[in-house]
């Protein structure tokens, strides 16, 4: 069966972008393929990190894994850190990568921002510890919302320039999976920048442990425009929402696009649905339908991260297969590279 790899950092405020674009497709994927989740917490010290809080927040995305629905029988779910291939492989791949293919890395940029020389050398290399996470077990399929297809494309270079550079088929290529309508969810106070964990404004996103009348008021809130909702003939031929159409209204696609994501339905059946209505009638079905489904999933959450040696059994479990997988690929790295080994 085709293998797929992810991760979600544990950053704290796991948001409906982290849900719709990523875990909600996670789990839909356990049924077609062998899938390996990971809590990434070595990818979160990437920026300075409360040891206590890491934990609790290491918890909590294993949590929302288990609360999505993801069987930690048929998948693995575990944290990176338990697993000694990531970073042995990231090094090697700091030794393929080059500077001027890191130098071009949007979130980079974003995340640094104008402070550059004082960002860590981590936050640098982290999409080669990305493509370690991915290529450690070989796999081939990599679900993940739009802001991560920059680092997948890097992810397949050093792949394809480790494999030339040693003349081997090692690694295999590997292909992004961003799916379905909220592959890019967007702010609920401004549609022209994207649902953040790192946002100081608990009003721009709605978290997977919001309580209904906090969902309810963000999205009572969430900017709109005065317009009527646009109705399918606003959609191009291929049934999509056009970029011109997303840029002249972004804040109705994007809780349009919402709307179909947690409804599980096509963005345009969606604008059937609503076409001409007024935003505060859609917003009420908006709310109806995001308390329906975030609302359990919460709860489930809650009662998980109460208990948390059963959340730590998971991930013991779900490091003791991974290593398993990881270990024979890095035999195989290791005498590819020249390394002398046990
Ligand atoms: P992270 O923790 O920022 O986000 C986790 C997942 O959520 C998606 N996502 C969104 N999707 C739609 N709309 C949004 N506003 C939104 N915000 C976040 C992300 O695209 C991601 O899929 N580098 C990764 C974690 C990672 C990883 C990996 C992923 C580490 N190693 C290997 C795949 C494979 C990250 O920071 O995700």
């Amino acid at each position: 069966m085709k293998r797929i790899f992810s991760g979600v950092q544990p950053t704290g405020n796991l948001h409906l972008g982290n849900y719709l674009g990523a875990i909600k497709n996670f789990v839909a994927l356990q049924d077609d393929y062998d899938c390996i989740y990971c809590v990434v917490d070595m990818h979160a010290i990437t920026m300075w990190q409360d040891p206590a809080a890491l934990r609790a927040n290491t918890r909590e995305v294993a949590a929302a894994y288990l609360a999505a629905g993801i069987d930690p029988k048929r998948c693995i779910i575990f944290n990176q850190s338990q697993v000694g291939a990531h970073a042995q492989l990231a090094w090697i791949f700091n030794c393929v990568a080059r500077l001027g293919w890191l130098n071009r890395m949007t979130q980079f940029k974003d995340k640094a921002g104008k402070n550059r020389e004082k960002a860590s050398v981590g936050l640098y290399a982290y999409p080669n510890l990305m493509a370690a996470d991915i290529l450690a077990y070989k796999a081939t399929h990599v679900p993940v919302g739009e802001d991560q297809k920059q680092h997948l494309e890097l992810a397949r270079d050093i792949a394809q320039k480790f494999n030339n550079d040693f003349g081997v088929e090692l690694f295999p290529i590997l292909e992004p999976l961003i799916l379905g309508p909220a592959a890019r969810v967007m702010s609920l106070r401004d549609g022209s920048k994207k649902m953040s964990k790192s946002e100081p404004s608990d009003m721009s996103r709605i978290n997977m442990t919001d309580e209904a009348d906090d969902i309810a008021k963000k999205i009572r809130k969430a900017t709109s425009d005065p317009d009527l909702l646009p109705g399918p003939e606003a959609l191009d031929e291929g049934g999509a929402v056009s970029e011109e159409a997303r840029r002249a209204r972004p804040e109705a696609y994007n809780l349009l696009g919402i709307y179909a994501a947690l409804a599980d339905k096509p963005v345009g059946d969606v604008m059937t649905e609503f076409a001409g209505t007024q935003f505060s009638r859609f917003k009420a079905a908006l709310t109806d339908l995001a308390v329906a489904t975030l609302g359990p999933m919460g709860r489930e959450m809650k009662r998980l991260t109460e208990d948390p040696a059963s959340v730590d059994a998971v991930l013991r479990d779900g490091a003791e297969r991974a290593r398993a997988i990881a270990e024979p690929v890095m035999r195989e790295v290791y005498d590819t590279v020249g390394f002398l080994r046990p």
